[in-house]
């Protein structure tokens, strides 16, 4: 495995849109890996293909409760909606309210081309709507209410 430079805010590949992954070969399994120790890496909760400079509908997820690798994935059901604080590995120390579903259904495939579905809530379902959007060449920035300042930023993680 292998560490891999994340693209940072200002790069025009960001507003790119991926394609989809059509070989589920070697080549991909690397990139996964290697995007895998990258996100544990830099501590964040997912990364996009598009992050680590490759087009791909492809993102690795893991919110406290083991990684899952999404490859073009679909979200086929959304429930409710509320505010909540994102932030993400392409734009460090920037954080902003962004309006979310509370719950989403996904359907996407593995690594090795076998179709899944799964449900989340909260934070996973925000995770999941974020890293997506990444794969259409939007970036949370351009959905942000408003962006937090840094002390309120403090204050949250305090309570
Ligand atoms: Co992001």
């Amino acid at each position: 495995m292998a560490l891999r430079n994340i693209v940072k805010d200002g790069d025009p590949v960001l507003l790119k849109k991926s394609r989809e992954v059509q070989k589920f070969d070697q080549r991909l399994h690397t990139l996964l890996d290697d995007m895998q120790e990258t996100l544990y890496e830099s501590g964040g909760v997912g990364l996009a293909g598009v992050q680590v400079g490759v087009l791909r509908r492809i993102a690795v997820i893991d919110v406290g409760e083991g990684l899952i690798e999404f490859i073009n994935p679909k979200i086929i059901e959304k429930k409710g909606t509320h505010q909540v604080v994102e932030g993400c590995l392409s734009f460090p120390d920037q954080y902003g309210i962004v309006e979310r579903p509370v719950y989403v259904k996904t359907e996407y495939f593995d690594r090795f081309g076998k179709k899944h579905i799964v449900e989340g809530e909260d934070l996973f379902a925000q995770a999941m709507c974020h890293e997506f959007d990444h794969m259409d060449g939007v970036v949370f920035k351009s959905k942000v209410l408003r962006m937090l300042r840094p002390e309120e930023l403090q204050q949250r993680r305090e309570e």
